[in-house]
C-alpha cells in the first residue's frame, strides 16, 4: 500500500490567481499525516515545475506552458505507477488532469475515469466560452481538441466515451451538452443525484464501469461540493453536493477496490475561508483510502 503524492501548482489554465497555491494548502491540511494514519507508505515527489509566465495573448490560454506541464506531469505519473505507487496528484487548476491521464493510462488498456464536478469539462476551442483550457481536460482525453493536447503520449483517444461517468453536473455550455450527446456519455447530473441518492448513483456507477474497465481513474474538481462546504474554488456552482454525500461517494469507491489513481483539483486558498477547501479534499482523500470511524 503505497502511495505518492505530486504537486501541481498550476493556474495556466484559468485566470484566477490562487489556484497554484493549492497544493500547499492541501498539504498543510494534514494529507500525509492523514495517509500514514491510514498505514500507508507515503511518498511526496513535491511540486512539478509550473512557470508563472502567462501568455494570456493565444486563444487557448498559456496553450504553450499547458501543454510542457501535461508532459512533465504525464512522465512523473507515469513513473510513480511503474514504481508501485497509488498516484494522488494535487492541483492546480483542472487542465492538469489531461497530464494524469495521460500518465495512467499507458498502464491500463481500457482506464475508466469518474469525473466528479460541477462541470463537464468537455469543450474544445470551437465551442470554449473562456479560452480556459480547464474546461477542456475530459474533451482531450477523449481525444478531441488542440492536438498538442491529444497527442502527448501519443494513444489518441486515451479514454473511450463509454468508459467516462461524470457525477453533479450542474454547469454545462452548449456544445458540451452536445458532445453528450453525440458520445451517450453517462453523466448524473444534480438530478439524478437528488433523485436516486448517492448510494445508488456509485452503486451503478461501479457496475457501469467494473464490466468495461481494468483500472478507474477518479478526477474530483473541489467545485462538484457545494460552495457553503468548499468556497475556496474559482468557479463555484450553487446547489451542489454536499460534505456527506462525498463522503459517502468516497467510502464506496475504496470499497470497490477499483481506483487505481486520483486527483484533487481547484483547491484556491485566496478564495478560501481559512483553507476549509483544502480540509474538505484531506477529509475526502481520507475516505478514499478507507479511512471509517469504526
Ligand atoms: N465551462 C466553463 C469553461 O469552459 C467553465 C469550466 C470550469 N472548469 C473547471 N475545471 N472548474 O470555461
Ligand atoms: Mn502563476
Ligand atoms: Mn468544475
Ligand atoms: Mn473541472
Amino acid at each position: 500500500r503505497k502511495v505518492c503524492i505530486i504537486g501541481v501548482p498550476m493556474d495556466l489554465g484559468q485566470t484566477r490567481r490562487g489556484v497554484d497555491m493549492g497544493p500547499s494548502a492541501i498539504r498543510y491540511a494534514g494529507l500525509r499525516e492523514k495517509l500514514e494514519e491510514l498505514n500507508f507508505d507515503v511518498k511526496d515527489h513535491g511540486n512539478i515545475y509550473v512557470s508563472h509566465y502567462h501568455e494570456l495573448e493565444e486563444s487557448l490560454k498559456n496553450l504553450t506552458a499547458v501543454t510542457e506541464v501535461s508532459k512533465a506531469l504525464a512522465i512523473m505519473v507515469d513513473d510513480v505507477i511503474q514504481n508501485g505507487f497509488f498516484p494522488l496528484v494535487l492541483g492546480g487548476d483542472h487542465s492538469i488532469a489531461i497530464g494524469t491521464i495521460a500518465g495512467v493510462t499507458k498502464h491500463y488498456q481500457n482506464t475508466g475515469v469518474i469525473w466528479y464536478d460541477a462541470h463537464g469539462d468537455l469543450n474544445t476551442p470551437k465551442t470554449s466560452p473562456s479560452g480556459n483550457i480547464h474546461g477542456m481536460p475530459l474533451a482531450v482525453s477523449m481525444g478531441l481538441g488542440h492536438e498538442q493536447l491529444t497527442t502527448i503520449y501519443e494513444r489518441i483517444p486515451k479514454i473511450k466515451a463509454e468508459n467516462i461517468v461524470i457525477i453533479g453536473a450542474r454547469s454545462l455550455d452548449k456544445g458540451e451538452k452536445e458532445l453528450i450527446k453525440e458520445k451517450n456519455i453517462k453523466v448524473y447530473t444534480m438530478h439524478e443525484v437528488d433523485r436516486l441518492g448517492m448510494a445508488a448513483v456509485i452503486t451503478e456507477t461501479i457496475d457501469y464501469l467494473k464490466e468495461r474497465v481494468d483500472g478507474i481513474h477518479l478526477s474530483l474538481d473541489l467545485d462538484s461540493l457545494d460552495p457553503i462546504d468548499a468556497p475556496g474554488v474559482g468557479t463555484p456552482v450553487v446547489g451542489g453536493l454536499t460534505y456527506r454525500e462525498s463522503h459517502l461517494a468516497m467510502e464506496m469507491l475504496a470499497e470497490s477496490g477499483l481506483i487505481v489513481s486520483a486527483e484533487f483539483v481547484e483547491v484556491n486558498p485566496i478564495l478560501d475561508e481559512k483553507n476549509k477547501t483544502a480540509e474538505a479534499a484531506v477529509a475526502l482523500i481520507g475516505s478514499l483510502f478507507g479511512e471509517k470511524l469504526l
